[in-house]
């Protein structure tokens, strides 16, 4: 992809303050952590965005955000205590308020607390996340998805930390689908994965849409094993139901359909709502935060929540060891064992093409084409706004429909 004004798209790696794609993810909230992750009481260390930062939550559950080091001399605050909703330093005893004041400094005769004031960031929970807001001032309304507070069952999954940059997971368009996911489709039986589509794009006021296109336009169709299904494009656009459409909700989030694939609930026509946030770490890897709504109640709905999550959280500890196997060459895809989770092995295969892409610029030029219309328009995007912002141009006021998306209440 060409440059645009003066920016081309390996300048958007980097993420750091100050960089064009750091300052310009700085204007929105972000995920930082589960919150499960983060027991109440408990300080951890936190990178993201290419900073470093101490969360905690305080005793009683609220999450801070301050700092990663001391301002006396730099030790980890994430090393220390949890007072109420303040922290205190490990190294001398220094404690801190939850907007970053210095309220005791218990070694001096004569405490300047007053003087001392680290930053303290704004923070809210939702989703079963903690979010952040790191860019200067005020931070703007936070964005509510209407998907997700229908009632049901969400879960909020383990974070899944990539080794590349957070480009090759917007890159990760539906053209990928019935070549990376294969050996899963074969696997479980799955012959619809396989029908050969691409995806195109349309903006919207939110950012865009993107629209799964089967290949061609007749009556029949093609699987990415080279067979002709006469006759089987009806059939394809029916499978596919809501998971036809995505959207991407700029600058970083994006919603999907997929019927559950948990464990005891696969044969049946039960929707699931993903939004996943992919938010870099730093400029060689990104965090995936994931949450999914099921339109699931009462015992099922306990049932569900259930299954679900003992089979991720089981998978979520070994699967990137089996990811890398494949990419050394150890083993491939096809040799993941038989009675891994389908979620685990859709995400074995795409840590595998996407961390093995490697950054923009170390990959070399690429070769664009019409079937890659969704990851082109989405960089269009990204360049178009980082491009009006490092001008002090304004910048598209992205906004979100008040409804769902999920009309069709019966999916
Ligand atoms: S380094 Fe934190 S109190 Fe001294
Ligand atoms: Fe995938």
């Amino acid at each position: 992809m060409g440059r645009y004004g003066a920016l081309e798209l390996a300048d958007l790696d980097p993420v750091g303050p100050g960089t064009p794609s750091g300052r310009y993810l700085r204007l929105f909230w972000q995920p930082v952590m589960r919150l499960k992750d983060l027991p109440p009481g408990r300080a951890k260390p936190l990178e993201i965005l290419d900073e470093k930062f101490t969360i905690y939550r305080g005793d009683g559950g609220v999450p801070h955000l301050v700092p990663y080091r001391c301002p006396h001399r730099g030790t980890p605050l994430s090393l220390g205590w949890v007072e109420d909703d303040a922290l205190r330093c490990r190294y001398h005893g220094w404690k801190f308020d939850h907007t970053g004041q210095c309220v005791e400094q218990p070694n001096e005769d004569r405490p300047f607390c007053h003087r001392i004031a680290m930053k303290s960031y704004p923070t809210r929970e939702y989703a079963g996340f903690i979010f952040a807001y790191l860019g200067e001032g005020e931070p703007p309304p936070f964005v509510r998805y209407p998907d997700l507070d229908r009632p049901g069952v969400l879960i909020a999954d383990p974070v899944e930390v990539l080794p590349c940059t957070f480009w090759n997971r917007f890159d990760n368009d539906h053209g990928h689908r019935h070549w990376v996911h294969r050996a899963t489709a074969l696997r479980r039986n799955r012959p619809d994965v396989l029908v050969l589509h691409h995806e195109a794009a349309e903006e919207t006021p939110y950012g865009w849409r993107g629209v799964r296109m089967l290949k061609g336009d007749g009556p029949d169709v093609e699987t990415s094993m080279g067979e002709i299904v006469k006759g089987g494009r009806d059939r394809a656009e029916s499978l596919m139901g809501l998971a036809k459409y995505t959207h991407w909700f700029m600058p970083n989030a994006r919603m999907l359909f997929q019927r559950t694939r948990a464990r005891g609930f696969e044969g049946r026509e039960l929707w699931d709502t993903k939004v996943v946030w992919t938010v870099p770490v730093n400029d060689t890897s990104h965090a995936a935060f994931d949450v999914t709504h099921t339109p699931l109640e009462g015992d099922e709905a306990v049932a569900y929540e259930k299954s679900r999550t003992e089979q991720q959280e089981a998978e979520a500890e070994t699967r990137w060891d089996l990811a890398e196997k494949v990419l050394a060459g150890e083993m491939t895809l096809e040799d993941l064992p038989d009675d891994i989770g389908g979620y685990t092995s859709f995400t074995i295969e795409d840590y595998c093409t996407q961390v093995g892409q490697g950054s923009v610029r170390g990959r070399g030029r690429e070769i664009l084409a019409k079937g890659d219309e969704g990851p082109v328009f989405q960089r269009h995007l990204w360049l178009r706004e980082v491009n009006a912002m490092t001008e002090g141009r304004p910048l598209t006021d992205w906004t979100l429909p008040a409804e769902t998306f999920t009309t069709q209440t019966n999916l």
